[in-house]
């Protein structure tokens, strides 16, 4: 066993649920699991931590049937198993549920729940009454109260993931594998999402909780397994491993500081870059200016409109009804985004599937996506100048792949994050608006992001932060503003600024 392996759990008499040994898998020649162990009890939620790219998902899919192309061996209830598919390790008891989902929009509730394991008759005739009423019944388990018939598309995220858990209920599984589950959830959807692990672990499911979020992982593990670069770094139950030295685990050494220091801002050094006046949203209207070298943070709850100011600003819905904008000294007009592009504004959004990257292309081809005008000479692109540049990048953003050429649906969501941040700031920008840019990526590329932002801040470029993680707004924002129902209620400088007052004036109270 690997030398840096950790043991602090006692010794239990019962015989686990699960228990994978020695698990190795490859990638077209490349190690991505090492002699991986892992065991699973009745009635526990073992969460399987790691930094990004650390093989939890693929040691997952291995357990799922997902992948079937491993060396080591899977035991369920004490028996040697080995899956040739999903839908044997389903036959198993064994559910999965992916960050990429398995659900189908434009399908109801109730068929998504049973899809390929319908309900029929004798004659292979569907039953519709059997299955509404299992489905009915599962859902008021999961405290859902939703209309099964209805298209998957009518609901929100947060449902369709119990959906998705609704689904493992009516395949009775008995191991429930959730994958960085609350990805995607708000603070009340993730309560409510812990709420109900807790009642399937109380009836005595065995649940596999993939996360790499601290508070997360302390809340809800009974055990915490930690990978890391495809090794089996230890086990622990979380009161004999402190955060620090978990972290330590999933990163290979301590981070000295979350946050990378840096020297302060001082607006007398500087001069606007990006000037707002009026800008309407909503019936209302928002006027402030971002300096160039500066971090304005932007803060608000949900729906406060903070993202509705970025794309009003970066024209995602064309020209604005009123209001002015100057950049770099120039009147602005806001028209498109390509136009915004080429006037030297870029916008990062949250959403890396649906804006920014295309997935089956290459990390080179990603980068240079926005910004090909600049290796054309003649009509012809220029390969050499293209490679040159791209390489640049790719060093300076520490992107962890093979080569340029790795097709960007291969890498890991932090490394994802970094070729969309290198194709923006391939486009040489003046502003950069981030919105919620560190978003389900782990701590060390996360702490890779601030620096870069540290980085460009020194460059001079003007940065606008929307996150909804108030230490890192407070650590990386020279100044903030605050927004309550889209009008401003507030604006900080850094020094001044505290996790209580913005709460308080994005609910709208005065300081
Ligand atoms: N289908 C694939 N083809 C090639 N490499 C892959 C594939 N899936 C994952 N990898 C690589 O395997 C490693 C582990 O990935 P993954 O299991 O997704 O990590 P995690 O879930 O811990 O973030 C990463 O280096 C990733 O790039
Ligand atoms: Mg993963």
């Amino acid at each position: 066993m690997h030398s840096n392996t950790h043991h602090t759990e006692r010794a239990h008499p019962e015989k686990p649920l699960l228990q994978m040994k020695n698990i190795h898998k490859s990638f077209s020649g490349v190690k991505v699991l090492d002699g991986v162990c892992f065991d699973l009890k009745k009635g526990e939620i073992h969460v399987l931590a790691g930094e990004n790219g650390a093989g939890k998902t693929t040691l997952v899919k291995i357990l799922s049937g997902a992948h079937t192309d491993h060396s080591g061996d899977v035991y369920l209830d004490g028996a040697l198993v080995r899956f040739v598919s999903p839908s044997h390790a389903a036959k198993y008891g064994i559910s999965a549920i992916y960050q990429e989902r398995s659900l189908v929009n434009s399908m109801s509730v109730r068929d998504n729940i049973f899809l390929g394991k319908e309900k029929t008759d004798l004659l292979g005739r569907m039953n519709f009454k059997q299955e509404n009423d299992l489905a009915r019944h599962v859902l008021q388990q999961l405290g859902l109260d939703i209309d099964i018939s209805r298209p998957l598309s009518s609901y929100p995220l947060s449902v369709k993931q119990m959906i998705e858990i609704a689904k493992a209920l009516v395949n009775e599984s008995k191991i429930i594998i959730m994958d960085e589950p609350t990805s995607a959830l708000n603070t009340m959807e993730t309560s409510h999402l812990f709420e109900i692990i807790n009642e399937l672990k109380k009836n005595g499911h065995g649940i596999v909780f993939i996360s790499h979020r601290l508070e997360e992982i302390y809340n809800i593990a009974d055990r915490i397994t930690v990978l890391r670069d495809g090794k089996y770094i230890g086990t622990s139950v979380p009161d004999r491993l402190s955060s620090k030295n978990l972290v330590k685990w999933m990163v290979g050494r301590e981070l000295k500081e979350q946050f990378p220091s840096r020297t302060p801002f001082s607006k007398k050094k500087s001069s606007v870059i990006l000037s707002v006046r009026d800008l309407s949203l909503n019936n209302k209207s928002i006027s402030f200016d971002l300096y160039s070298g500066e971090i304005l943070g932007i803060a608000g709850l949900q729906g406060s409109g903070k993202s509705l100011i970025l794309h009003s600003l970066f024209g995602t819905f064309g020209k604005p009804d009123l209001g002015h904008m100057s950049l770099d000294h120039r009147e602005h007009m806001v028209k498109s985004p390509a136009k915004s592009i080429q006037n030297g504004i870029a916008l990062l959004t949250n959403d890396r599937k649906n804006n920014g990257l295309v997935f089956d292309m290459s990390v080179k081809e990603n980068i240079t996506l926005a910004s090909l005008s600049k290796f054309l000479k003649w009509g012809w692109i220029q390969k050499k100048k293209e490679d040159f540049v791209v390489s640049r990048m790719f060093e300076s953003f520490h992107i962890k792949a093979k080569s340029m050429e790795q097709t960007v649906s291969t890498l890991s969501g932090g490394n994802q994050q970094k070729v969309l941040l290198a194709k923006w700031l391939m486009t040489n920008p003046k502003v950069l608006f981030l919105d919620e840019p560190t978003i389900g990526i782990d701590v060390a590329a996360k702490h890779e992001i601030y620096k870069l932002m540290n980085q460009w801040r020194d460059q001079g470029l003007g940065q606008i932060l929307i996150t909804s993680e108030l230490p890192e707004l407070l650590a990386l924002s020279d100044r903030i503003l605050v927004l309550h129902r889209g009008r401003l209620s507030a604006l900080y400088e850094q020094h001044e600024a505290t996790q209580e007052k913005i709460l308080r004036s994005a609910m709208g109270q005065c300081n």
